[in-house]
């Protein structure tokens, strides 16, 4: 006779394909176990340290494959302050500790981004038996080839560009967009390309003003009387790139006021140094709402069945990962604190550039 008692939470920024992933552990459980009691914490590793959690039935599971969000909640928790009492006063680490042997579990499944990694890993490094999920727009966790909520948001980004190129076609403009992705550029070059951006720019390769002004030149000279340049969220200049970190930091606190974020900054410099008249649409967190698609409901049931196989085999410490293709599983010490980063020389920067696209360096 199988008996499980599992716990399970969300942690970080949400995403698409929360829900649909939960879902694949618990159905997997139930089938495959003869009694298996599911605890949900609520709001991330906060109902962790707070004890804050419920006893989840096989319905909690019913009906949310199409449902974005998460239904357990979710926070930051971040790792540099988690050897810090939080606002209560309790010692996180030895609270988690707590709640986890006093419920007597078995195994804590955490679904998270590379915060929430560094988090597990240090649980699991206390002992506690725990598995981890691939979650994130940004898609820059080590150690998988995708994580799910990438290919929905994707899309999301894609149609933004897609209705900005209407519009776009009745004006001469330059059209900005700025899509998620913190430190990463997987968004905003996937969506690029698929929604046929003519400029895309990431902080993989940090870009100078000079190539933008040509690129966009270029255009004119074709007569093509718009632009649409797709740009990260965290994109650099050349010049940024070289900056010693603290100064840059220095930098953006500076012009935090007068830009609110990278578009506005480089549309700015596209009207001081051009002329164009520029328009910047930043869709934000819109990137991360509404339902998974098609893609992330695959790929989410199918890395949430590998996480309840590996709780039934009693083999803990592992993230489930999606290599060629294939589910294949990674210990969680080899993805936290690690991030995933376009490489400049890859397949798919490589035939953006054939095609054309300008990458800003
Ligand atoms: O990590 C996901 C993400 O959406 C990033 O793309 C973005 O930089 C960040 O989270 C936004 O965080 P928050 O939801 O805390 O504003």
């Amino acid at each position: 006779m199988v008996m499980l008692r599992v716990g399970m939470l969300t942690s970080g920024g949400d995403c698409q394909a929360l829900n649909v992933a939960m879902r694949g552990v618990a159905k997997t459980l139930y089938k495959g176990c003869d009694d298996v009691e599911i605890f949900g914490f609520m709001d991330g590793f906060k109902g962790l340290i707070r004890k804050n959690y419920k006893l989840l039935e096989r319905d909690d599971f019913a009906g949310i494959l199409t449902k974005g969000g998460t239904i357990l909640g979710t926070s930051r928790t971040p790792f540099k302050y988690i050897n810090l009492p939080d606002e209560d006063g309790n010692d996180k680490i030895q609270s988690m500790i707590n709640t986890y042997n006093e419920l007597q579990l078995n195994c804590l499944v955490v679904l998270g981004g590379n915060g929430s990694h560094k988090t597990a890993n240090l649980l699991s490094e206390k002992g506690l038996n725990v598995v981890t999920l691939p979650k994130t727009i940004d898609n820059d966790l080590y150690g998988t080839d995708m994580s799910f909520g990438f290919q929905s948001a994707i899309d999301i980004a894609t149609q933004t560009i897609d209705c900005i190129h209407t519009t776009a076609a009745s004006h001469s403009r330059v059209f900005i967009v700025e899509l998620m992705g913190h430190k990463t550029g997987w968004l905003t070059l996937y969506a690029g390309i698929a929604g046929g951006a003519d400029i895309i720019l990431i902080p993989e390769i940090p870009y100078s003003m000079e190539s933008v002004i040509n690129a966009i030149s270029k255009r004119t000279q074709n007569g093509k009387h718009f632009t649409i340049i797709a740009v990260a969220e965290g994109v650099i200049s050349k010049e940024e790139a070289q900056m010693p970190k603290k100064k840059l930091k220095e930098l953006r606190a500076k012009e935090a006021g007068k830009y609110p974020s990278a578009a506005y900054r480089l549309g700015a410099k596209i009207e001081e140094l051009c002329g164009h008249e520029v328009r910047v649409t930043v869709p934000g967190h819109v990137q991360r709402g509404g339902q998974p698609n098609a893609y992330d409901r695959v790929l989410a049931t199918r890395l949430g069945v590998k996480a309840a196989e590996l709780i039934m085999e009693g083999k803990y410490g592992y993230m489930p990962c999606v290599r060629n293709n294939m589910i294949d599983i990674i210990p969680i010490s080899e993805v936290a604190g690690k991030t995933r980063k376009v490489d400049p020389q890859s397949d798919v920067v490589l035939q953006a550039r054939m095609l054309g696209l300008c990458l800003g360096d």
